[in-house]
Order: C-alpha cells, then sequence, then structure tokens
C-alpha cells in the first residue's frame, strides 16, 4: 500500500502501535512468501565460475531462507554437499564432459558413484547424476559415441549399490539437438543427432529416468528481436501461436519448445520418457549487440516463470504434468567466457544482493567462523593456508571451465 493512499486521519498512530504494526506487516508477509515458496517447487542451478562467490555454507544458508530445496551442480563439489548435509535439499550432481569417457569403464563408474555419492545419502538427498552437458553441441564424435555408454555404466554402478529408483541417471541437452521445432507437433531431432538419441532415449524409457534440456527463449529472442515477440518469450499476455496440427494454443515459448521434444520423442516411439528443463533463465546485462539482456526483462521472464510454476501448469500437450524446471542460476558468475551476457545470468550478485526484484526474498549469512578464527592464527601458518587454497581453488577453477559448455 503507497504512503499517500493511507486512509487519512488527524493524528499519528501512537509509536506503540506503529511498531505493533510494523511487526504484524512482517510476520504477515513473511507467512504469505513462505506459503507460496511452499507450494512452489522450483530448482536452481548452482554454478560456480566464478572467483568471488560466498562460501558453500552461506550459500546453503541463503538458499533455505528463499526455502529453495532443489539444486543442480555441475560436477559433485564435495564443500557443497557437505554444506547442505540434513537440510532436505535436492540434489542433481553432474560428471563433466572432461570425465565422461573414463565412466565407461565400469569400475571407474562404480569408483565415481562410491566416492561422489553413496557417502552423502541419505543426508544430502541425491536425486540425479547427470552424465555430460550438451554433449551433442559441440563436434567431439568420440564423446558423442561414449555418452550412452559411461550413462550404462554408471546406471549400473547406481543399480549395484541399490540405488535404483532413489537417484536417476541422464544427460542434458542443448536445444540444438532439434532439427525441427515448430509447429511443436512437428518438433524432430537433428538428423545426425538421431542415431545417439535413439539408443539414448530406450535407455531413460527403461532405466525411468527423465529427458533433461536447457531451454533459452532468449537465444530466439536475441538472434531476431525484430520479428520475435517479446510478450511470446517473457510469458506475458498474447494472442499466442495455434499448432496447426493439434490446434493446440500456445502462448508462450518456453511450452513450445518443451512439447516440439515431446514430438520428436514420439516421433522415435517413446512417449513414456518425462521431459524436464535442466537450465532456463534470461541474462540481465549483455554486449550492446546482445538485445533483451536487460534487468526488466530478466525480472519479467523469470517472475511469470515462478507463477507458472506455482501454478503448478503443465504444457499444452501435457496439461497434467506440472512443468519441472531449474533456473539458471544462482549468481552472475564472472570468469564465465563468451559474450557479457554469460556473465549476467544470475538472480544475485556475489554479495548476496538480488539482481532484480521477483519476490524470491534470500538472506546471505554473514561470513563463517572459519575467518573470525582464522585471526588468532600465526602469520606463517596463515599464509601456508592461503597458498593451499589458492591452489585448490585454481584446480577447481581450472575443472569448472573445462565443464562448462554453455
Ligand atoms: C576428471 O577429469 C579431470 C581432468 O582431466 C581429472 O583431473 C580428474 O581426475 C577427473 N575426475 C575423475 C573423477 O575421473
Ligand atoms: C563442427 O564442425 C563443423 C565442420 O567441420 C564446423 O563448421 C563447426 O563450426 C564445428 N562446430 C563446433 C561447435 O566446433
Ligand atoms: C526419476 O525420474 C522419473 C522420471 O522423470 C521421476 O518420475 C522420478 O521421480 C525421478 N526420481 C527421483 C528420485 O527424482
Amino acid at each position: 500500500m503507497a504512503a499517500g493512499e493511507q486512509p487519512g486521519t488527524g493524528s499519528p498512530p501512537q509509536p506503540s502501535t506503529r511498531l505493533f504494526l510494523l511487526v504484524l506487516a512482517v510476520i504477515l508477509t513473511d507467512q504469505v512468501l513462505a506459503a507460496s515458496a511452499q507450494g512452489m517447487s522450483i530448482g536452481i542451478n548452482y554454478g560456480q565460475i566464478a572467483d568471488n562467490l560466498p562460501s558453500p555454507t552461506r550459500v546453503s544458508g541463503l538458499l533455505r531462507s528463499m526455502q529453495i530445496s532443489k539444486v543442480k551442480l555441475y560436477d559433485a563439489d564435495q564443500n557443497v554437499l557437505s554444506a547442505f548435509l540434513d537440510t532436505g535439499v535436492e540434489f542433481v550432481v553432474g560428471i563433466g564432459n572432461e570425465n565422461v569417457s573414463a565412466m565407461v569403464d565400469p569400475a571407474a563408474a562404480q569408483a565415481w558413484v562410491q566416492q561422489h555419492v553413496r557417502p552423502y545419502l541419505p543426508s544430502a538427498r541425491i536425486t540425479c547424476i547427470t552424465v555430460g552437458n550438451e554433449v551433442f553441441k559441440g563436434n567431439d564424435t568420440a564423446l558423442k559415441a561414449n555418452l550412452l555408454p559411461a550413462m550404462q555404466s554408471v546406471y549400473n554402478a547406481v543399480v549395484a549399490l541399490g540405488l535404483q529408483g532413489q537417484v536417476n541417471v541422464t544427460t542434458a541437452h542443448s536445444l540444438d539437438i532439434m532439427g525441427s521445432s515448430y509447429p511443436p507437433s512437428a518438433g524432430a531431432f537433428r538428423p545426425d543427432a538421431v542415431p545417439y538419441i535413439q539408443p539414448l532415449l530406450n535407455f531413460l524409457s527403461m532405466a525411468g529416468s527423465p529427458f533433461l534440456i536447457n531451454c533459452y527463449p532468449y537465444f530466439a529472442y536475441k538472434a531476431d528481436p525484430g520479428s520475435v515477440p517479446l510478450e511470446y518469450v517473457l510469458f506475458q499476455p498474447n494472442a499466442g501461436v495455434t499448432d496447426p496440427n493439434t490446434k493446440l494454443n500456445y502462448d508462450n515459448m518456453l511450452y513450445a519448445q518443451i512439447d516440439s521434444v515431446y514430438a520428436a520423442m514420439q516421433a522415435l516411439g517413446h512417449t513414456d520418457v518425462d521431459v524436464k528443463i535442466s537450465e532456463t533463465g534470461w541474462p540481465s546485462r549483455g554486449d550492446p549487440d546482445e538485445a533483451g539482456a536487460t534487468p526488466e526483462y530478466a525480472g519479467i521472464y523469470i517472475g511469470n516463470l515462478l507463477r507458472r510454476i506455482e501454478m503448478k501448469q503443465g504444457t499444452p500437450l501435457r496439461p497434467s504434468s506440472p512443468i519441472d524446471v531449474y533456473v539458471f542460476a544462482l549468481f552472475n558468475e564472472n570468469l564465465k567466457p563468451g559474450p557479457a551476457s554469460e556473465r549476467n545470468y544470475g538472480l544475485f550478485y556475489p554479495d548476496g544482493t538480488p539482481v532484480y526484484d521477483v519476490g524470491l526474498r534470500g538472506y546471505l549469512p554473514p561470513m563463517d567462523e572459519s575467518k573470525s578464527a582464522r585471526k588468532s592464527k600465526g602469520a606463517a601458518s596463515l599464509a601456508a593456508e592461503d597458498s593451499h587454497r589458492r591452489k585448490q581453488g585454481m584446480l577447481r577453477e581450472h575443472k569448472i571451465i573445462q565443464i562448462s559448455e554453455r
């Protein structure tokens, strides 16, 4: 309520009344936020290609203050998983592209699951392993050929540990695996990808695991801002487009993209695999030639997406299966290569300040006590620790940059 709309009274409320009203307002706001967050099951990608992010312990506090209960990682960072033990937060962990081929070896896959997944269960709820990210986007034919055998080895390791049903095994695709996606009912995979995707779908169907796709309506807008209607990509009111074959009406591009993947799978004989969105987002900043990369549009995209998730809406083709989405990303990541937009997909700056307001309030706890404990240590041991940490940090950054494919 704006100040000017307050019911006019002759005298201002007494200080105690004001305090009471303030406390009441805070309690009510908290309850409304908590209620809306609980009804909503949104996931967030926690990318770490940056040198200025808060510690995983603080991030754990931030995510819990936002009531976020699903997090996706690009690796299986033990510092992150350890910071979330017994929080109830669900995790998707990943095997980077540079490690996929090694996982073809059943012993290596078993060792990986033993070391990176088994020890954290059930305290950290790892529910899915992604083997590789956007493998069919690149030109690495050996990697493409190794992907499914690696997924099978990881799945066998999961089964050997009795974790099937508890931990899914899949991979995440970029939308450029699609040869055609319009109209949605005519969706088809790229002909050169089909020989890989067909057996991969057979595997996902057998293993009861979802097909993951990274979808960015922003890319379509950026490529052709003159002809892609902003309302259609931002989930704003618009007439939408009607699929001439199914007569289904689409009022946003994300749903059309999801349904085109369902159509492409059906063309390969599969109606038994779920499609989930492993990444979607909108950058709040970009280079001068990146149309639409503004905090205003990013806020509208994410805010409207959250509303759809809250409504448990499905796509026109699958109206009773609520969309399942991991937003990209938690933080702006300052070390990501590529155009400026790549470093500006975050909901938050590294200091915990929201980049735009979509009603997701979060609280980043202050520095952890390990920092203040350092004060009482000798200078020599501190220097040794710092050098060790820097080395670890550099190693990790190196690894993460290799993992990044997007
Ligand atoms: C993954 O690949 C990196 C870089 O090649 C290597 O250093 C690391 O040991 C591999 N990790 C696993 C679990 O195989
Ligand atoms: C893949 O190879 C083709 C032909 O050699 C080339 O035009 C294309 O740019 C390459 N794509 C990537 C992602 O390297
Ligand atoms: C595994 O994926 C299937 C298919 O999408 C889903 O129904 C199931 O809930 C997932 N299992 C876990 C543990 O998340």
